[in-house]
């Protein structure tokens, strides 16, 4: 009888353990979620807030684009080794399209590193197509 009471005790005792296990494993799962999300979504980045902040001249992004992007996506970026570049504004957001020069993690893309003025004009040239 004893003996089956303290059988008894540890299998709760054991239980309530798995359960905190469980709490505390959910919530570090939770926790690294919130904190990926964050750095996902936060917009830290200055040289990406000093573009967006810039008002961007579509012609004098034309010839940047002409310059440093037509050998691949087409003077008319209608794409050689690189994609059409038509409506790829509403594939990507702007801070996208500005990750999509400066990363270079896409090549045979090359890594760019336009003045902020630059990508701001790039920018407004390819939302314009
Ligand atoms: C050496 C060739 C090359 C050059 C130069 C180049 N690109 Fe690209 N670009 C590519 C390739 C290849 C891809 C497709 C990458 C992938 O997603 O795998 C791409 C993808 C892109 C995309 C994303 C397209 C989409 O559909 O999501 C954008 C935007 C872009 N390039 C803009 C530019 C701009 C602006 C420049 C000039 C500053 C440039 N590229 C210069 C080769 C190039």
């Amino acid at each position: 009888m004893t003996h089956d009471t303290l059988n008894e005790q540890s299998t709760e005792a054991l239980s309530v353990t798995q359960r905190l296990a469980i709490a505390v494993v959910g919530l570090l799962l939770a926790l690294g979620l919130i904190i990926w999300g964050v750095q996902h979504f936060r917009i830290s980045d200055p040289y990406i807030l000093q573009v967006l902040a810039l008002k961007g001249d579509r012609d004098r992004g034309a010839l940047i684009f002409q310059m440093n992007c037509a050998v691949c996506h087409g003077f008319e970026a209608s794409g050689e080794v690189g994609p059409d570049l038509h409506r790829v504004s509403e594939r990507k957001s702007k801070v996208n399209l500005i990750r999509q020069v400066i990363s270079g993690q896409t090549p045979p893309m090359p890594q760019f590193q336009p003045e902020a003025k630059d990508m701001a004009d790039l920018l407004e040239y390819l939302e314009s197509i």
